[in-house]
């Protein structure tokens, strides 16, 4: 028997005690929430009954797009009795309404539903993937970007999206690198960041902001063999340095809701770790939000091996610390029973229940619950001209020239007849991407329609589609091959199908799929230029591709604009400055392969070809096709004159950049850092800054960053995070590989 209650139970006993009810303290109250706010929510506790308690920790699908299998059915009924806290895949302001309208009207206490939805890149203006944003290195036009979101969804009776997704992931295999923001941890916890800073806004209560909820918690994106709901399996260590701080970033931005992840941790799925979902996510990091589940993760359990049926599922989740169960209806099903078994306490069960009405108190539900169904802003506000003109400039700025053979970009003024070729050239259906939310596919535009509505009438353009994009039939050669000798310049649009990225989208092989790569041999013979335009969701192993005499202009799936915005960058309007955020490696045996790796004991120097017995393989070089934080420019860019200044725990770097070529051009100037000696071995290189900055042509500009010694620290075996005084090497430069260095000794 535990011999000493910690303070915050001797509070709840009290306030039980005091109060007659199980309403708890109001210290686990956000700070936002206004008095009104709190009295509503305590008068509502106190009326509630346990059924209508549970009621509130079911999250129920609408039926509309469906990602798993469909657990509940009678949905409307379970409104109706109070038993629907809140509601996913509606959207459109009738429909909520109408819904909305069944739990206000008809339920006994009234109390208004959530509506979530997974709107990941954008709602009815779809963006560019969120990998594609991230290689834009705009935290502005990234948060902007889900405003924009936020406005549209909003505007469609929204209140909650399942996103950010904030998952580090380093294995390009796993279909789901196209929803985060990449391989880098601080990159992606500031990224995360202005996700959630763009859904919430300034004020959540505002009629077009909505809930964030950060996904998946935790280590999602580290599935062994990169396939789909793997077993995850990583050191304390990694799971704190490299998949955690994201989350942190969310919670610290203010973000009201986390969603845990279907992988296991340490043999415990993430639905029913206590230590994840309580102990650190709660009492370390102060968490006041409210816990879903993923779809139907509770169930899971079973699978898992770790809980008997559902009933017992649900009570591992719940007392972990799961407010809210998606779609599997453990919690509606069970919870009653499980609390008159005493397996669950009525405590725990109140909290969650409170947490729940305290989202719908944030969100300004109980002044108006329809305060998101406007049927004018519904009309007025969704794919506005400035929400089409932000989505195009958005795929510009993701957009990443990884190679420019012969400057072959941008298109040649003047150029005469051009062939537009392949199986991403003209297929709309392909534009926006998995995760698309409401998008319309038909709303896209393609490469083709784009760039033969930029060329207008002067240049002729046509078009052959060459090969399927994932099949082996080479029928279509001869035409495109005919096609290309009559042209004189040809764009080749190649790729993966929206739908092999996403949930559920493992691939072992990253090469291109089906025959492309031969379409892209057969061209080149011609000896035309081609400047080949990539539409994917994760990196692709592309050496084939890159050994041709070819410009590839990686553009993701876009979005609504895609075209548009990749036709600003061909035609030069726009000098692309966008860079990688994953590695591309050589060869898909190189997976894990990331730029911030340890060093080993025995390293490969690459000048040394002869020594057998170091880390490198047989058949292919360790480096990776193209490297973390590369990307071109039409521009050329010249480092020189590294200075680094330490000054008690300040380190300040300055670096003078040239535009050394004849356009103006933006570029992403990356500061990274190496503890030369460490407690613990250290990467070989760690992102500690960038600056985008526009340097006009001719022009050098001085680009300074401030470090504080406390960004050099990390988890060292004690799980506490400091820094190690000693050498550090500091690099500054164009991406994670090309840069120039010092060395600096840190007291
Ligand atoms: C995904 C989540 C998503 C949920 C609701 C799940 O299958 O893993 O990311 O938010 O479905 O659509």
């Amino acid at each position: 028997m535990q011999k000493c209650f910690s303070l915050a139970s001797m509070v709840a006993i009290l306030m039980f005690t005091f109060t007659g009810s199980c309403v708890l303290s109001q210290t686990t109250v956000h700070q936002n929430l206004s008095a009104s706010d709190i009295a509503k929510i305590d008068s509502l506790m106190s009326q509630m009954t346990l059924e209508e308690k549970i009621g509130q920790l079911n999250l129920f699908a609408s039926g509309w797009d469906a990602t798993g299998p469909m657990a509940g059915s009678n949905n409307e009924q379970l409104i109706r009795e109070g038993k629907v806290g809140a509601i996913l895949n509606a959207y459109t302001v009738d429909y909520v309404r109408a819904l909305q309208r069944m739990a206000v009207d008809d339920s006994r206490l009234k109390i208004p539903l959530l509506f979530g939805y997974d709107v990941i890149h954008g709602h009815r203006t779809i963006f560019p993937i969120p990998l594609g944003q991230s290689c834009s290195w705009n935290l502005k036009m990234i948060e902007d970007a889900e405003r924009v979101a936020a406005v549209e969804a909003t505007a469609e009776g929204l209140n909650w999206t399942f996103a950010p997704m904030v998952d580090i992931a380093r294995d390009p295999r796993w279909g789901r690198v196209m929803e985060g923001a990449g391989e880098d941890t601080w990159l992606g916890s500031k990224i995360a960041a202005a996700r959630v800073k763009g859904f919430q806004g300034k004020d959540l209560k505002a009629n077009n902001t909505l809930l964030a909820c950060a996904k998946h918690f935790a280590a999602y994106g580290a599935p062994q063999g990169g396939r789909d709901y793997h077993t995850v399996d990583i050191s304390q260590i990694s799971l704190y340095e490299w998949y955690l701080p994201p989350f942190k970033a969310c919670l610290d931005a203010g973000a009201g809701s986390i969603m845990t992840s279907f992988n296991e941790i340490g043999g415990v799925p993430s639905t029913c770790n206590k230590w994840l979902l309580t102990d650190l996510l709660r009492k370390e990091w102060g968490f006041k939000g409210f816990v879903v589940t993923d779809w139907t993760s509770t169930n899971e359990l079973v699978d898992h091996g770790v809980a008997e049926n559902f009933k017992d599922a649900a009570r591992l989740a719940l007392n972990a610390g799961v407010d809210m169960d998606m779609v599997g209806c453990t919690f509606l099903d069970y919870m009653a029973e499980l609390l008159k078994e005493k397996k669950v306490t009525m405590g725990r069960i109140d909290t969650a229940a409170r947490s729940i009405l305290e989202a719908k108190a944030l969100l300004g539900l109980f002044d108006d619950p329809y305060r998101y169904c406007s049927k004018t802003r519904q009309e007025t506000e969704i794919m506005t001209p400035d929400h089409l003109s932000l989505a195009r400039r958005m795929v510009s700025e993701s957009c990443v020239l990884l190679q420019n053979q012969n400057q072959i970009l941008p298109i040649p003024e003047g150029v005469g007849r051009v062939a537009i070729i392949g199986p991403l050239a003209d297929s709309k259906k392909d534009m926006l991407g998995s995760w698309s939310g409401a998008g319309k596919w038909e709303k896209s535009v393609t490469l083709l329609e784009a760039v033969r509505e930029r060329f207008g009438k002067k240049t002729q353009v046509f078009y052959e589609k060459g090969c399927n994009a994932n099949d082996n039939d080479k029928s279509g050669f001869d035409a495109a091959v005919k096609l290309a000798m009559s042209a004189d310049y040809i764009i080749l649009a190649l790729g993966e199908n929206s739908w092999m990225s996403g949930e559920a989208a493992s691939r072992t092989s990253i090469e291109l799929p089906g025959v492309q790569n031969e379409l892209a041999e057969v061209l080149a013979k011609t000896g035309k230029p081609i400047a080949v335009v990539l539409f994917n969701g994760r990196p692709l192993a592309i050496t084939k591709l890159s050994g041709l005499p070819v410009a590839i202009l990686e553009a993701w799936f876009g979005g609504t604009q895609a075209g548009n915005g990749i036709a600003d960058v061909l035609f030069g309007d726009v000098n692309p400055a966008g860079k990688i955020t994953m590695t591309f490696p050589r060869s898909g045996g190189q997976i894990p392969i990331f730029y911030n790796a340890k060093n080993t004991g025995r390293p490969f120097i690459l000048t040394d070809t002869t020594d057998k017995y170091v880390s490198r393989y047989l058949d292919c070089s360790n480096d990776p096709l193209f490297p973390f934080g590369y990307g071109l420019s039409y521009t050329s860019f010249e480092y020189s004159n590294l200075e680094v200044a330490t000054d008690v725990n300040k380190i300040t770097v300055t670096v003078q950049v040239a535009n050394t070529g004849s356009r103006d051009g933006e570029e992403v100037i990356q500061l990274y850092v190496r503890d030369k000696v460490g407690s613990l071995t250290r990467p070989v290189k760690e992102l500690k800054g960038f600056e985008k900055a526009l340097i006009k042509k001719g022009e050098t500009k001085t680009i300074s960053f401030i470090l504080n010694t406390n960004d050099l620290a990390y988890y060292h075996t004690d799980m506490k995070k400091y820094w190690d005084p000693g050498e550090f090497e500091v690099f500054v430069g164009t991406n994670s590989a090309e840069t120039i260095s010092k060395s600096v000794t840190i007291k």
